[in-house]
């Protein structure tokens, strides 16, 4: 097991830290093709790509996970979100970014569909997570197998609830996403695992240094050869 762990005096520092490496491996590699998160964690770190001007021109992206029920012009999608916080001030083309079919009739296909888009594509090379309080990582709710790959899941009640304040209420979060799931993410070259604030504290220690469980999703990264975390103080106050 190799987990790279650093801790940034705050969430704006930590967002600096991985852009460098999301940078670096772009300069390694101009074609590179990078696993990408939603929520709250991540938005420092496209703040500081967008700042910096990255050339993700040659790039292929590829979602951590899609929400089940939006339409697909919904904002709050998170292509729609990547769109928003990333390629759309970038000026790349939503054709770059990959994504699960949710609107597919035949669900199952799309999901196979996307592992293969995946595979195709040379496989993902740096994949970007974030960690749900509950331990997720993607959508990959505790009790996820560690097997698992791109599926349909229902959100556990704690991810609606933490989610919420992108919906406005619970009540209009989606129930059901399809996400990478475990095995497909432990497939990605190197995954770079973002957590910041006092709510991460505990679980990121549980997935870090506990058993390797499908009680806390993220202590899959165990099984892994090549991870970096980066923390901000509060979310590493445990370690
Ligand atoms: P957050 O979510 O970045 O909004 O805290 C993290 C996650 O659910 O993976």
């Amino acid at each position: 097991m190799t987990i790279e762990i650093h801790v940034a005096p705050d969430a704006g520092a930590a967002g600096r830290l991985a852009a460098e490496i999301i940078r670096d491996a772009l300069r390694k590699d101009p074609g590179l093709v990078l696993g990408v998160a939603t929520g709250g964690t991540p938005r420092c770190t496209y703040e500081e790509l967008v700042r910096s001007a990255v050339d993700l021109s040659s790039a292929t992206l590829f979602l951590l996970d899609e929400y089940v029920g939006l339409d697909g012009a919904d904002p709050r999608t998170c292509r729609g979100t990547i769109r928003a916080q990333l390629t759309g001030p970038l000026g790349i083309d939503d054709e770059r970014i990959n994504a699960p079919d949710v609107d597919a009739v035949d669900l199952s296909a799309a999901c196979a569909r996307y592992e293969a888009d995946i595979d195709d594509a040379g496989g993902i090379a740096l994949q970007l997570l974030g960690i749900g309080r509950n331990g997720h990582i993607g959508f990959n709710e505790p009790g996820s197998s560690f097997e698992s790959l791109t599926r349909l899941v229902q959100l556990a009640d704690t991810t609606i609830s933490d989610n919420s304040r992108f919906f406005g209420s619970p009540a209009d979060v989606p129930t059901h996403a399809v996400t990478q799931g475990i095995a497909t993410v432990l497939r990605a070259g190197h995954l770079l695992l973002l957590a910041n604030g006092a709510s991460k504290a505990e679980v990121l220690s549980a997935a870090l240094t506990g058993p390797t469980t499908p009680d806390v999703p993220a202590s899959a990264l165990q099984l892994h050869g090549h991870v970096t975390v980066i923390a901000d103080a509060e979310a590493a106050a445990r370690l």
